[in-house]
C-alpha cells in the first residue's frame, strides 16, 4: 500500500503525519517532532494558534540532521487563525508562521476554521490564492469547513482547496461530507482522529485491534487510511509515535470496517463548524 496520497494539483501527501495540538512549546514539541522524523515520519501537523511553531521547527532542524534526510522530504502544515483573516493580514500571517518554524515555505496552509463572516474567509482564501501562485506555499486547503462552507467556498475560489482537515473519528464518520469532498477530488483529514485517547476503551476497537495482533490505535488509524483519509494522530509519547506510523503491514476487514461503520452516533467533541467563532 503507498505511504502517500496524490492531492488533485498532483501533489503528493504522506497519508499519516503527527500532530502537535496541545503539545507544550519547548522540549515537549522539539522532542515530539525529533523523535517522528527520525521515526520515519514525513508529515508534521501545527497550527498558529498551538503556540508551538517555534519549538516544532527547532524540532525538524533537529529531526533533519539526526535522521540525515533533506526538508524537502517533509510535508509540513500550518494554519491561519480567524484572527488574522483580511487579504493582508493573511499574506502577513503565513510570513509570521514560516519565521516562527524557520523554514522557507510550508507544504500546506490552512483556514483553520471559517468563523461567522462569509466575505472575511474569502478575502482570506484569496490571499492564500496568491500564496500558492506565486509559489510560496505547495498546497493551500481549509479544515472545519461543512458542505455550505465548502459551496461557497468553491463559488469564489479560484484554486480548489486540496484538502479538508475536520473532526472525524468512528462516533462521528461524517460520510456525507465524505462523499461531497470524494466527488470534488478534495482529500478529507482527520482530527482528533483517537477522540484524545477514548476510542481505544470501545470494546469492538479492542476486538478488532486482538483479532489483528495491533493496538487500538492502529487499526483507528488504519481505518482512516481504508476509508482514504489523511490522518494525524497527537503523541508525545516516543513508544506510540512509533506505534502510529506502523498501520502499512496489516488490512481491515469488510467485516471490520462493516463494525467500526456500526460505532457512528454523528457526535462531536469539538465545536460545530456552523456556529463557532474562535471565542
Ligand atoms: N483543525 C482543527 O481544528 C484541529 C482540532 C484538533 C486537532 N487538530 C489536529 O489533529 C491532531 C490530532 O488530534 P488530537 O491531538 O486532538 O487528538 P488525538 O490524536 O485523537 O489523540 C491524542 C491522544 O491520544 C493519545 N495517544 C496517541 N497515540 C496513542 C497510542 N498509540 N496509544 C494510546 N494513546 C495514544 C495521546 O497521548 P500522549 O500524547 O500522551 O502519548 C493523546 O492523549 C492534533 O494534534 C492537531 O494537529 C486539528
Amino acid at each position: 500500500m503507498e505511504l502517500t496520497v496524490t492531492l488533485h494539483n498532483g501533489n503528493i501527501m504522506p497519508k499519516v503525519g503527527l500532530g502537535v495540538f496541545r503539545v507544550e512549546e519547548g522540549q515537549e514539541a522539539v522532542n515530539a517532532v525529533k523523535h517522528a522524523i527520525v521515526s520515519d515520519y514525513q508529515s508534521i501537523d501545527t497550527a498558529m494558534i498551538y503556540k508551538n511553531e517555534e519549538s516544532v521547527g527547532e524540532g525538524i532542524r533537529q529531526g533533519l540532521e539526526e535522521a540525515g534526510i533533506d526538508r524537502s522530504e517533509l510535508f509540513i502544515t500550518s494554519k491561519i487563525w480567524l484572527d488574522d483573516f483580511g487579504f493582508d493580514t493573511a499574506l502577513q500571517a503565513y510570513e509570521a508562521s514560516l519565521e516562527r518554524l524557520g523554514l522557507e515555505y510550508l507544504d500546506l496552509y490552512l483556514i483553520h476554521w471559517p468563523g461567522q463572516d462569509t466575505e472575511k474567509f474569502i478575502e482570506t482564501w484569496k490571499a492564500l490564492e496568491q500564496l500558492y501562485n506565486e509559489g510560496k506555499v505547495r498546497n493551500i486547503g481549509v479544515s472545519n469547513f461543512n458542505i455550505e462552507h465548502m459551496e461557497t467556498l468553491l463559488a469564489q475560489a479560484s484554486v480548489k482547496p486540496v484538502i479538508n482537515q475536520v473532526e472525524f473519528h468512528p462516533y462521528l464518520d461524517q460520510k456525507e461530507l465524505r462523499n461531497y469532498l470524494a466527488e470534488k477530488q478534495i482529500v478529507m483529514e482527520s482530527w482528533s482522529p483517537l477522540l484524545n485517547g477514548d476510542i481505544l476503551t470501545n470494546e469492538v476497537i479492542n476486538n478488532i485491534a486482538e483479532k489483528h495482533g495491533k493496538s487500538p490505535a492502529q487499526v483507528i488509524i488504519r481505518w482512516n487510511i481504508e476509508n482514504d483519509v489523511v490522518v494525524i494522530p497527537k503523541s508525545v509519547t516516543p513508544n506510540r509515535i512509533e506505534e502510529n506510523l506502523n498501520v502499512f503491514d496489516f488490512q481491515l476487514s469488510q467485516e471490520d470496517l462493516y463494525e467500526i461503520e456500526q460505532l457512528n452516533e454523528d457526535r462531536r467533541i469539538g465545536p460545530d463548524p456552523a456556529d463557532f467563532t474562535g471565542k
